[in-house]
């Protein structure tokens, strides 16, 4: 049959876009997310992240947690330099990330699980134009976002820091990527000491989190 039926065509079109798009989902899914036999997808894919708990090296230091760009974002407070007489410790923006699981726990709970890492990376101001530190640009006049300059993580661990209410603080460098891969927890002075007199709910600063609210 030379003159093939338009009908037909159409159909062979549709079958084909189906399974380039069947194609497509099984491999945009990755190693965790291939259906299995029955056609049920796995818990990885299912949203059990396990790459995303506190993980350790040998000794005992926490590695620098992977993956926060797909966290829940809770917030960017800032303490630029212009209004701090040039003395701000951190004069970035401070992105706050939560793992999903934990935001969902906390949301429905009203306390942060085991395992939850909140995930603080600064980010630079753009050069600024006025001596307040801020610059003009199409929004209007204000403080805009630069560069990535550092990392500080919080994580709940009772076993390892009871004595600072099960929470352990790690400082990954306050500088350009690339990061510390590991560090070891901070002392009570350090960090710990200022969370417990200042923050509203359990060492985390809640007060400065719209989507905490409950
Ligand atoms: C003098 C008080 C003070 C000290 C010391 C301090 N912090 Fe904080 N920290 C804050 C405040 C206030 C916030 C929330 C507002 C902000 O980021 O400016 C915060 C937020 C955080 C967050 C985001 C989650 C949260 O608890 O709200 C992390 C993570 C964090 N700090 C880690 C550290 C680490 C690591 C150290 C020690 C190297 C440290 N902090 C020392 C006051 C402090």
């Amino acid at each position: 049959m030379t003159n093939s039926s338009p009908k037909l065509a159409v159909r062979f079109a549709a079958i084909c876009a189906c399974s380039i798009a069947a194609a497509l989902i099984a491999s945009c899914g990755g190693k965790n997310s291939a259906p299995t036999a029955d056609g049920a997808v796995s818990a990885a894919a299912a949203g059990a992240h396990d790459d995303w708990k506190p993980k350790y090296s040998k000794e005992g230091e926490l590695l620098l947690p992977e993956g926060f760009e797909r966290w829940v974002y809770l917030g960017s407070p800032l303490t630029p330099q212009g209004l701090n007489n040039e003395q701000a410790p951190f004069p970035e923006f401070h992105n706050v990330y939560i793992q999903p699981e934990a935001y969902d726990a906390f949301l429905s709970a009203g306390a942060f699980p085991e395992g939850t890492i909140l995930f603080k990376e600064l980010q630079l101001t753009l050069e600024r134009q006025f001596p307040d530190g801020s610059r003009v640009e199409s929004s209007g006049r204000g403080y805009f976002p630069g560069e990535r300059h550092g990392v500080d993580v919080s994580v709940k661990d009772s076993a390892r820091c009871a004595e600072t209410n099960n929470w352990c603080y790690y400082n990954f460098g306050h500088h350009a990527p690339p990061y510390e891969e590991s560090a070891a927890a901070m002392p009570a002075e350090a960090c710990a000491a200022c969370h417990q007199a200042n923050a509203a709910t359990d060492m985390v600063f809640t007060q400065f989190y719209a989507r905490l609210k409950r």
